[in-house]
């Protein structure tokens, strides 16, 4: 089969397509045919190795698993042995550890959920990493509940565009902020308020906020505590940071300054979970939430994929077509 290969750390244009051996399903996984993924945060740390603290986790010299990429939405080949929420020719949607950008990828049936309705394979396929991490950080680190106030920095981003419309179907008032040509979209998703940061400083304009939901990293933990109500959360899911620990950086400091006064400082640590891909599928299916996508690559240049996500001004999701 046709998968993305990955055999060192390095800039995008390591990776190449090549050939490699079709997975088999084993005990309790499901091998899908991918019809989409999609590029996040993640796959940039996989590709290069940075932060290098990662390569704990990845590898030190060469990364464990030859295929990359985490997303993925598509159809049911086969499934092994008790397998038995799923059959052949359902349209499935997940996250993997690794291995997504293939034809075929082995997934432990637990992290799959059905596909939501309505959805083409690209829009799908830009849920599971952005969505669940939108969720996980409002509904479960902020304690996001109706009638608060959230501020979103980074609205208009992958994770971003999940996370205002995830908090407008908590009930929230929601604040997003992004550059001019954004300023549309992020209404478009059900902003109360958009901040345009390259004509006002939302850190200056005398608001206060129930939960502050930090997908940049650009401010410091003061200046972002400091907007917040008493009982407030700051919520941490930024990258950034150094090459050594990147945003592990910024969330260890979090966690040594929380409780910050009356405040909070969170950090949210994203793991796999179907039960929130199903609860996603709820809210796509509800109408409450719309996937977005910017634009689509082939299988074939996932790496112009990942130079243009590393420009860190994609206008919501990057999907790859496979
Ligand atoms: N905790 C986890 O498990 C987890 C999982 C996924 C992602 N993340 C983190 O979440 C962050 C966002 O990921 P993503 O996939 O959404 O990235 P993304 O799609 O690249 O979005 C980044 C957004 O940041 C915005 N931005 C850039 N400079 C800004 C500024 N000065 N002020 C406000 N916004 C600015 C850009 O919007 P404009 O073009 O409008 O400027 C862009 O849309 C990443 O740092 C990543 O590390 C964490």
């Amino acid at each position: 089969m046709k998968a993305i290969v990955q055999r060192a750390y390095g800039p995008p244009e390591i990776l190449r397509i090549g050939e490699v051996d079709r997975p088999a399903p084993g005990d309790g996984e499901v091998l899908v045919r991918v019809r989409a993924s999609s590029v996040n945060f993640g796959d940039l740390v996989t590709t290069r190795g940075v932060p290098y603290a990662a390569r704990l986790v990845l590898g030190p010299r060469r990364p464990r698993h030859r295929v990359p990429g985490h997303d993925l939405a598509g159809v049911v080949e086969a499934v092994g042995p008790g397998v038995t929420r799923f059959g052949p020719g359902d349209a499935v949607y997940g996250e993997v550890v690794a291995g997504a950008y293939a034809e075929y990828a082995r997934v432990p049936e637990k992290f799959l959920a059905a596909m939501p309705g309505g959805l083409s394979f690209e829009e799908a396929a830009a849920v599971p990493v952005a969505g669940n991490t939108a969720l996980k950080s409002l509904r479960d680190a902020g304690r996001l509940r109706a009638g608060q106030s959230v501020l979103v920095n980074g609205a208009s981003g992958g994770v971003g565009t999940f996370s205002v419309q995830v908090a407008k179907a908590l009930g929230a008032e929601v604040t997003g902020v992004c550059r001019t040509r954004n300023v549309e979209l992020v209404r478009s998703l059900g902003a109360d308020e958009v901040i345009d940061y390259t004509r006002a400083d939302f850190a200056q304009a005398g608001r206060r906020f129930d939960v502050i939901l930090d997908l940049v990293g650009n401010r410091s933990l003061r200046e972002l505590a400091r907007l917040l109500n008493p009982g407030g959360v700051l919520v941490l899911s930024s990258g950034g940071g150094g090459t050594w620990l990147g945003p592990m950086g910024r969330i260890l400091r979090a966690v040594v300054m929380s409780p910050f006064g009356d405040r909070t400082l969170r950090s949210s640590v994203v793991g796999r979970s179907a039960g929130n891909l199903a609860t996603l599928k709820e809210l796509i299916e509800s109408g409450a939430v719309r996937p977005h996508v910017e634009c689509a690559y082939p299988l074939g240049e996932v790496p112009d994929a990942l130079r243009h996500f590393e420009e860190r001004h994609a206008r919501s999701k990057i999907a790859i077509t496979v």
